[in-house]
């Protein structure tokens, strides 16, 4: 112990989630304890994410809470990581609050930055300069370390961990930051991927998300073999303890896609669910979003992966509001969640992200209005098919993996002090709540449906 205490919030992905839980158990090796709250700690760390203006905007906010806080504890210090650190830079250290830039390649060295911010009262910064260049052999030696060393639970779900198959992206979607602030794409030795699994394992962990902003392009050569997605999931599917196996996000595309499915249908613990983001219904807007696939393709690739893998639930990402989408373009879009039977989908207004190519040539002439009605209709169009594809849960028996108390107050009916709401998730990713002790969190328990909701199935313990 360092006597210093510290608190990290965070915003974002899953990959920031995992970068969090890094930072967390670095600093907690270091000697820094968490912090109760972030008005108790000496030091406070955001990690941020940059994919849509709201996000960073958010941040922004905190940071002028955390300037007020600093104005009657100078002391504090205040670090800003992850995505907004790499996009912003030293733009970031301008801001009153903050003492500490750490970009996502530079996590290996916070605890350096911390420490050497709380004794010499200094700014620091941590960036890399040419985030589309290749990274150097050293950094990716520390990142590796780094990962390996810190590869912890994200103990706020217990059982459950991620760990990260790759790095980067290079898909260059016209809308999309990620290429320039997490930089290019890297595959992580499937060695190290599994020695990592097999020490989560070791502590308890039975559900593992492996991750990549396009997980299923994960390739990596050794000698004369090339390791894809569905080598990486036979050989976790062979570690003792782990159970269920998930990957996100995935890219339409062929390429490994027969493999996957084939493993997905033949690996018991290999979860049989797919999040594989659509983005638009509207050809020209996928042409325009430099998208690769049609609408036509996309779903021939999910009528493949049901054909494959029976009872696959799958999971869509839609943007609404796409520089020129035209009321017919939307159109198409609903059109295409109708037939595509999600399980669910996640909608977003389009949101101009500085440097991508859709900021820099087209104009954002969606109207937040109109962006606004076509998210609510989406949503609705979906929430009908969420509904009647939940019914179908009525009566029957799911095995679910408990993540603990259910969180949600509208959520909140019935339970006692003993056995309160719990939630937890099926292994296609359904959400379950049911009554029982919090003791379940990170065991499967199996529930009998009794009531559904677009959402959510409600259920009774066995
Ligand atoms: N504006 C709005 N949504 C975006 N996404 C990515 N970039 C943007 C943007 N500029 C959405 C995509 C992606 C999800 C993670 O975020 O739908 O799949
Ligand atoms: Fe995750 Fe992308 Fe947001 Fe970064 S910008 S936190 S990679 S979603």
């Amino acid at each position: 112990m360092n006597g210093k205490t510290v608190h990290i919030k965070n915003y974002g992905c899953q990959m920031n989630k995992l970068d969090t839980a890094l930072v967390s158990s670095a600093l907690c090796e270091a000697g820094f304890s968490p912090a109760g709250s972030e008005k108790e700690a000496d030091v406070v760390l955001i990690n941020t994410c940059s994919v849509r203006q709201h996000a960073e905007e958010r941040v922004f906010s905190h940071l002028g809470h955390l300037k007020h806080i600093k104005k009657s504890r100078p002391g504090l210090v205040v670090g800003v990581i992850g995505c907004m650190a790499q996009r912003l830079g030293d733009k970031l250290l301008e801001h009153e609050a903050v003492d500490i830039v750490c970009g996502p390649a530079q996590i290996p060295q916070i605890t350096k930055l911390v420490t050497e911010t709380l004794q010499e009262k200094k700014e620091t910064i941590a960036v890399t300069e040419k985030i589309r260049q290749r990274s150097s052999e050293s950094q990716t030696q520390a990142l590796e370390r780094f990962e390996s060393a810190y590869g912890i639970e994200d103990k706020q779900i217990p059982g459950q961990a991620f760990v990260r198959a790759m790095r980067g992206c290079n898909n260059f979607c016209t809308y999309c930051i990620v290429p320039f602030v997490r930089g290019p794409e890297t595959s992580r030795a499937p060695a190290a991927i599994i020695e990592q699994i097999k020490r989560l394992a070791g502590e308890g962990v039975k559900l593992v998300t492996l991750l990549g902003q396009r997980v299923n392009s994960y390739k990596y050569r050794s000698g004369e073999k090339t390791y894809c997605l569905a080598d990486l999931l036979e050989m976790a599917s062979e570690v003792d303890g782990i159970e269920w196996l998930r990957f996100v996000t995935s890219y339409p595309c062929e390429e490994f896609f027969d493999d996957i499915l084939q493993a997905m249908a033949d690996l018991p613990k290999a979860c049989n669910y797919l999040h594989i983001p659509a983005q638009s219904g509207s050809d020209k807007i996928l042409r325009a979003m430099n998208r690769r696939y049609s609408a036509g393709e996309y779903l021939g690739l999910l009528g493949k992966a049901r054909a494959v893998v029976p009872g696959i639930a799958i999971a869509g990402d839609f943007m609404v509001g796409f520089p020129g989408e035209t009321e017919e373009d939307f159109e198409g879009t609903v059109e295409l969640v109708k037939k595509a039977k999600y399980k669910n989908c996640f909608i977003f207004k389009y949101s101009p992200r500085p440097g991508t190519a859709a900021d820099k040539e087209k104009k954002d002439n969606v109207p937040a209005e109109v962006k606004k009605t076509r998210n609510i209709e989406l949503l609705d169009v979906q929430n009908k098919i969420s509904a009647e594809m939940n019914r179908k849960f009525l009566n029957k028996e799911v095995r679910v993996l408990v993540e603990g108390p259910s969180k949600k107050p509208h959520l909140n009916r019935g339970g006692s002090e003993n056995s309160p709401q719990l939630v937890g998730r099926t292994a296609t990713d359904y959400i379950v709540v049911f009554n029982g002790p919090v003791s379940l969190a990170g065991e499967f328990v199996k529930v009998k449906i009794t009531e559904t909701s677009a959402l959510t199935l409600f259920g009774e313990l066995i």
